[in-house]
């Protein structure tokens, strides 16, 4: 009889993945607030009182609400007067749009490699790529996991390089007991659906420096001054870049149990790094006593096909699927160095650069991209402590069935 669900068995796990995002009843009653009000605009108090509350979680001096996480990027690099003819060195292995907010600005990306161990920039692949345009580097902390700050920073320091953190996965990540947002010169963070803190769509943007929150603030007001009361009075180069009041009072709600839930996140993920390390064609993420908070919103691991007959990723989650395991996924599996967005003729046009990306050395984050990155979402990582256990079950069911998954992945080549 067959035993993987692919094969007609029965499957591991038949329970839903908790729901994510989740709202209880008093963002119902908050957002009703707001529509009775008569200011929706993003000056409305609700919205400044989030910008406090999130100052207060990150332990930054200013936190400033804008309307996404790639905005706030383009906000902070524009108020630091980073564009065009300037370099930002910014890892391989993120999401786009680490990278589209550099090209916003006219700005030229400059791409490090990452670590093997972490997937996170690696610090002497940053200080090989430092010219003398480079302005500032992206610390990306993916996946929730706080880059190598000490190394990061110093090497900045060395150069004179502005060191800005994209926090967009990382909400209450902490590298050495000091919270992400906090250890450059400016952070952003993400509230999009899939983030452990969402409104549907929002960022938020930190820094301890007050001249510098002051143009951020403008840039985002349409390059208004906050000092002024003559509203058509425009000392910047600013945009629109605000939060509405409704997202900022969700999150106000949300954040209500963002400790509560990080906590959850980091028991799961323990529980599965013990549960995972029984199977051979699984690699762990390096561990380091100086991450005193992973955010996990990505459990990141990677995954060794040559370890398993050959069954590459795709077909990995079709068997886990098959399972009942969701929540998977083989991550970012384009280089961004092969994407159009740094090869094509717009490419060119806002940045007036010629450089081109084919040759660049990026050997690691092209193993992981392509061939063994993989991670589970956040969400997964809210479930009960059996249901966390039911992911390492079925690896343990697969590898316990090796004819039927070959079978299986057969059937799926013969199909192609
Ligand atoms: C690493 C990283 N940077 C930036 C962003 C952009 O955030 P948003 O989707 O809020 O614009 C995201 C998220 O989507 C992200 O994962």
């Amino acid at each position: 009889m067959n035993q993987l669900a692919v094969n007609g068995g029965s499957p591991v796990r038949t329970k839903p993945y908790p729901k994510w995002p989740a709202a209880r009843a008093n963002e119902y009653r908050r957002l009703l607030g707001i529509l009775k009000m008569d200011d929706w605009s993003t000056l409305n108090q609700e919205v400044n009182n989030l910008g406090e509350m999130f100052a207060l979680y990150t332990g930054a001096k200013y936190a400033l609400p804008v309307s996404s996480g790639t905005v706030g990027l383009e906000v902070i690099l524009r108020a630091l007067n980073i564009g065009r003819g300037d370099e930002v060195i910014v890892p391989i292995y993120t999401f786009v749009a680490s990278v589209s907010s550099i090209l916003y600005t006219g700005a030229t990306p400059v791409f490090a490699d990452v670590l093997y161990g972490t997937h996170l920039l690696d610090p002497e692949s940053f200080e090989k790529n430092i010219t003398p345009r480079t302005k500032a580097v992206l610390a990306v902390h993916i996946g929730g996991r706080p880059c190598d700050m000490d190394a990061i920073c110093e090497i900045a320091k060395r150069h004179n390089i502005l060191v800005i953190e994209d926090s967009a996965q990382a909400h209450g990540a902490s590298w050495k007991g000091k919270k992400t947002g906090t250890l450059g010169i400016a952070g952003s963070f993400s509230f999009q659906a899939s983030k452990n803190l969402s409104c549907g769509e929002g960022g938020m943007i930190t820094t301890n420096d007050e001249a510098l929150f002051r143009q951020m603030w403008s840039i985002r007001e349409y390059g208004r001054d906050s000092r002024s009361d003559i509203w058509y009075e425009h000392m910047n180069l600013g945009t629109n870049a605000g939060m509405a009041p409704w997202q900022a009072v969700v999150l106000q709600e949300q954040m209500k149990d963002v400790d509560i839930l990080f906590e959850k996140r980091t028991k799961s993920a323990k529980i599965l790094t013990e549960a995972l390390r029984e199977f051979p064609f699984i690699e762990l993420n390096d561990e380091d006593e100086r991450v005193t908070g992973n955010a996990y919103h990505l459990f990141m691991f990677k995954y060794n096909k040559d370890a398993f007959y050959g069954v590459t990723r795709e077909e990995l989650i079709g068997l886990l699927s098959g399972e009942g395991i969701g929540c998977l996924a083989s991550g970012y599996s384009q280089p961004i160095t092969e994407m159009d967005i740094v090869n094509d003729e717009t490419f060119r046009k806002v940045t007036g650069s010629d450089r081109t990306y084919q040759g660049v050395d990026i050997p690691v984050g092209k193993v992981i991209a392509y061939e063994k990155g993989m991670w589970l979402s956040q969400a997964a990582l809210l479930d009960e402590e059996s249901d966390v256990l039911a992911f390492p079950a079925a690896l343990r069911k697969l590898a316990e069935n090796k004819d039927e998954v070959l079978e299986y992945v057969k059937r799926r080549r013969d199909h192609e």
